[in-house]
């Protein structure tokens, strides 16, 4: 008979049972939302404070529950820092910092790049080190990175949070430049606004991020250009060899302009000969020869005829 009733009550539970929490990290959850109806959470205090007079707050200010197991009404987006208390003590004995994640909203936290992505990530060569960038929504003044990890084949990459929490420099030491690159990285980074969380994935291999620094153009004379691969460009050349696009825009207009002369160059050409009698700009860029991804900025140098200025 008690069993049965056990039994019922269990389901009855169940049923009327609070929405299952992620945890993110120690004292940080997420709840998952897909609309803005309420849900019911259980939150606990400790183990150890269990059968004592606990009582709570909701961002510093006092709410009815009590005890060392509560059940906290969530609201539409309205997370919160759940602090519990002894009574008639101010010290904080534990707390539950509760993030909403609107699954199927707009995500609002971070803005778009310009080619659509979130999180953008770059390399600026094979040596295992990448960066990743992301830009804040204007109007997000309460943010903070939550949580962040960069995984290969189950392994954690070295990965340092940027001072200004924009951007993660990472370094893959299991990396290797001269082999296939079997595996992808799997980037999971976890941002909010006050309570609101927003979760970000990206999947990429080195491979695909490689963009050469600027092309270091060394000598100019004569309308003869020579340059040398970025300094910061993967050696030896023979393994990693840099493609150049050489432009010639007319006078006054910068390295985007289009409909002028474009030639492509050899992977080892390094020198250019320019055929103008008037003033004009000179563009060149590098791409991976091999892999043809991303190409570099573009570095430029302004001939005035009888006299040069340097610009690059
Ligand atoms: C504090 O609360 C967290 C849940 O937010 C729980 O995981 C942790 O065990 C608690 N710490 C102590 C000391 O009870
Ligand atoms: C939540 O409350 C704890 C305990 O007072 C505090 O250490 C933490 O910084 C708070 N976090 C946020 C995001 O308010
Ligand atoms: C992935 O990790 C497993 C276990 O550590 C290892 O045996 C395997 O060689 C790794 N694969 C690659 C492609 O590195
Ligand atoms: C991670 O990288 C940073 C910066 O390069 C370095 O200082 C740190 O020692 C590295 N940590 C590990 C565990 O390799
Ligand atoms: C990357 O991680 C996410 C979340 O952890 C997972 O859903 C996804 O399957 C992973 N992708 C790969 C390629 O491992
Ligand atoms: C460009 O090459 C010159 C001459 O070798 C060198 O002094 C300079 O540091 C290089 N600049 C860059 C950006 O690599
Ligand atoms: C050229 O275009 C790129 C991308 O559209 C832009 O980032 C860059 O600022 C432009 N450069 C100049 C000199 O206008
Ligand atoms: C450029 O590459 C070609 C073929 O790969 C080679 O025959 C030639 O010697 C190279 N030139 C220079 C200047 O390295």
């Amino acid at each position: 008979m008690s069993k049965i009733v056990f039994l019922i009550l269990q389901a009855v539970l169940q049923l009327a049972g609070s929405t299952s929490l992620r945890i993110l990290k120690s004292n940080v959850v997420a709840l998952d939302v897909s609309d803005l109806s309420s849900s019911e959470v259980s939150l606990q205090c400790g183990e150890q404070y269990e059968g004592e007079q606990i009582h709570w707050e909701r961002n510093e200010r006092s709410i009815p529950e009590t005890g060392n197991r509560i059940t906290v009404t969530i609201d539409g987006l309205r997370g919160g820092n759940f602090t519990c208390h002894r009574a008639n003590h101010r010290d904080v004995l534990n707390y539950t910092l509760l993030l909403v994640h609107p699954v199927s909203f707009p995500k609002g936290v971070l803005t778009q790049s310009t080619h659509r992505e979130f999180v953008s990530c770059f390399a600026r060569n094979y040596n295992g080190q990448f960066h990743c960038s992301w830009k804040w929504h204007q109007e997000r003044k309460e943010r903070a990175v939550v949580y962040f990890a960069a995984i290969r084949n189950s392994s954690l990459i070295n990965c340092t949070l940027d001072s200004d929490i924009s951007g993660l420099t990472c370094i893959d030491q299991n990396y290797c430049p001269y082999s296939e690159e079997p595996k992808s990285i799997n980037l999971t980074l976890f941002v909010r606004n006050l309570y609101r969380l927003e979760e970000h994935q990206r999947t990429f291999f080195i491979r695909d991020i490689v963009q050469p620094d600027k092309v270091n153009i060394t000598k100019i004379q004569d309308d003869l250009f020579e340059w040398r691969p970025p300094g910061t460009w993967s050696l030896p050349c023979s393994f990693f060899p840099l493609s150049y696009e050489v432009k010639v825009a007319p006078n006054n207009h910068n390295c985007n302009h289009t409909g002028s002369r474009v030639e492509k160059l050899e992977a080892n050409v390094t020198h250019y000969k320019v055929n103008s009698k008037k003033p004009y700009t000179f563009c060149i860029r590098a791409q991976d020869t091999i892999t043809k991804t991303l190409w570099s900025e573009w570095s430029h140098h302004h001939i005035r005829k009888h006299r040069h200025t340097s610009e690059q």
